[in-house]
């Protein structure tokens, strides 16, 4: 017997785009919706699978849902979103210096001062790092934790954006780890010649210049969410 089991078409749902109702299909990105609705040029990409920061919205709902900050790129779309372009200008850091520590830091960035724990950083931040932990790691000298903290990165500058107190989080992270970078016995520069030589670096560039968009953004939100791969 032939059972032929139709696909149930997604769901439609209406969203706003910074005051433009469109509909979209649930499951589907914000950006990928603006693409089906040819309004691609309201918000700015690149990657377009959660690596470059630049796709950052802040969103609302209707209904009182939470809203909050995240990446168009990666973020479903949902009933009665409301979504708000929000870029956010890069910043040129100082230079990093070797044998960071935290008066080096504060002579570079007194901002690091200024931290009221509000927390904002951290709600605010697509990838789930705790910004304002670190920012309290910082003031203490505890850069290897920082550095670890900051792994995950993208650069989207959210953090700073959001911070009322203009105290640079993203900015003094980066800014710790190219230092760490910088400082000889720092461990992650003996590894540094093994990861550029091994097979798997060779993977790396095969994924990323054959791997077909689906695929990257299934990684994209498996590394979001657990930061890893593995
Ligand atoms: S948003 Fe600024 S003031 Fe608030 S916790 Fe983060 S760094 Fe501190
Ligand atoms: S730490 Fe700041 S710059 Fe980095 S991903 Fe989070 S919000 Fe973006
Ligand atoms: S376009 Fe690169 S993170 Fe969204």
């Amino acid at each position: 017997m032939n059972q032929h089991i139709e696909a149930a078409e997604p769901r439609s749902v209406e969203i706003t785009v910074a005051g433009k109702t469109i509909q979209a299909r649930e499951g589907e990105t914000i950006i990928h919706a603006l693409w089906q609705a040819g309004l691609g040029r309201e918000i700015q990409t690149g990657c377009v699978g959660g690596v470059c920061g630049a796709c950052t919205v802040t969103l609302r709902f209707k209904d009182g849902r939470r809203g909050g900050t995240d990446l168009a790129c990666l973020r479903p779309v949902e009933e009665g979103m409301e979504v708000f372009p929000f870029p956010v200008d890069a910043l040129a850091g100082p230079p990093p210096v070797s044998d960071p520590d935290e008066d080096k830091l504060r002579d570079v960035f007194p901002t690091v001062d200024r931290c009221t724990k509000c927390d904002n950083c951290t709600i605010a931040c697509p990838m789930q790092i705790p910004v304002m932990d670190s920012v309290l790691r910082m003031q203490k000298g505890q850069f290897e934790a920082v550095a670890e903290d900051f792994t995950t990165c993208i650069h989207c500058g959210l953090c700073r954006a959001v911070c009322e107190d203009k105290v640079l989080p993203h900015t003094m992270g980066l800014w710790v780890r190219r230092s760490l970078g910088l400082s000889e016995d720092h461990p992650a520069l003996d590894q540094v010649e093994s990861i550029v030589m091994s097979d798997s670096a060779e993977a790396e560039w095969e994924y990323l210049l054959n791997c077909d968009d689906d695929e990257r953004l299934k990684r994209a939100r498996k590394f979001r969410k657990e930061g890893s791969l593995t």
